[in-house]
């Protein structure tokens, strides 16, 4: 005979409605064991081959005890299997959280759980109340001040997001080789392109292209670096600057990432100088997520609420993006989807 489940009815099925609304309450469990398990590198660790709680306590300065339950935790949510006597094993997923492997995810996971996203995720029903983000009273920060301002005064967290921000766009950068024909095309800028991962890869293949990272000053450095190991600096330069200012002239403008960072009045700006400073028949890319309709599973619309949380922007639609484009003189011709929630927008200058 089932059980009654106050709300829910009889049955497994309404038990199992019960635990899942439990698991979704402590979701942020998940995310600190995440952040936990990439901090201290035990992925790495049973990669190379220390694969009791004890050895890997050892090479990280870590407690035995506590290094266990952490490895118990995160083998219960797929990341590690059992070997046996104590031994873990790293699994296909787990290997995302190593550093430096192709698809690597671990700065991500890194920044997810630290202060910036973890403190300004903790203003969310604020947010909603006064209708803006409440990043800067979590963090201490100006009114005003951004995600970006932050990532400036926090130079270790700051690398971990320009780190995961190029973890996220290797999920995607077949798809966009793949999607983009650079027939024409002599000058690439990755319009606040972090470390440029993106432009490299199209520089790698597209040797007779030249290629910009514009971003802030704090972050252009790293972009030169990342293009020496790509192989590629002799095509490439980095400016630093500001995208609300001035945007250097182009035939192909990326922009992965940033319009969901921007209030539609800044994002006007930001289009509007891309335009300017367009070379004749420049296109423009953009990739980024696409909000659906209500009801429908969306990593948009739970990214949107990280956008309210932690930044002066949101995620659109392609209605809200169109308005965007017809006001600042670009119009998209081609939409692509990607094997992830990321579509690939092509807009051509009007
Ligand atoms: C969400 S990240 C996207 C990075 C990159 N396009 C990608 O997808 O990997 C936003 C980027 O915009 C840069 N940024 C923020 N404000 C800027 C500004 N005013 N001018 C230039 N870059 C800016 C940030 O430093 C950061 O690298």
């Amino acid at each position: 005979m089932s059980e009654e489940i106050p709300g829910f009815g009889s049955g497994a099925e309404a038990a199992r409605s019960v635990m899942k609304m439990v698991e979704m309450i402590s979701g942020y469990w998940v995310t600190q064991i995440l952040r936990a398990t990439a901090e201290l590198s035990l992925a790495d660790h049973v990669a190379a081959g220390a694969t009791t709680a004890q050895e890997i306590a050892e090479r990280e300065g870590s407690d035995p005890a506590t290094t266990y339950r952490l490895l118990r935790a995160a083998s219960s949510i797929g990341v590690f299997g059992d070997a046996g006597e104590r031994r873990f094993r790293l699994t296909a997923m787990g290997g995302l959280l190593r550093r430096d492997v192709p698809g690597s995810l671990r700065e991500m996971a890194m920044v997810r759980g630290a202060p910036l996203h973890w403190q300004s995720w903790g203003s969310l029903p604020d947010a909603v109340r006064k209708g803006t983000t409440q990043m800067h009273a979590a963090l201490g920060l100006a009114e005003g001040a951004t995600a970006f301002d932050y990532f400036g005064q926090h130079p270790e967290e700051g690398a971990w997001f320009a780190s995961s921000m190029s973890n996220a766009t290797g999920m995607v950068i077949d798809d966009v080789t793949g999607a983009l024909d650079l027939d024409g095309v002599s000058v690439a800028v990755d319009v606040g392109g972090s470390t440029g991962a993106l432009v490299q890869e199209l520089l790698k293949k597209n040797p007779g292209l030249t290629g910009v990272v514009l971003d802030m000053s704090h972050v252009v450095d790293s972009a030169v670096e990342a293009a020496a190991r790509a192989g590629v600096q002799d095509r490439f330069s980095a400016v630093g600057g500001d995208f609300f200012t001035d945007v250097p002239a182009a035939d192909l403008y990326l922009l992965k990432m940033i319009l969901h960072d921007w209030s539609d009045t800044q994002c006007l700006t930001i289009l509007r100088n891309c335009r300017a400073s367009a070379h004749p028949g420049a296109r423009a890319v953009v990739i980024e997520s696409v909000v659906g309709s209500p009801g429908e599973p969306s990593f948009g619309a739970l990214l949107d609420m990280n956008m309210l949380a932690a930044t002066h922007g949101q995620e659109r639609d392609f209605d809200e993006f169109d308005a965007l484009y017809a006001e600042s003189g670009w119009r998209r011709v081609a939409t692509r989807p990607t094997r992830t929630p990321q579509f690939i927008q092509e807009l051509e200058a009007i």
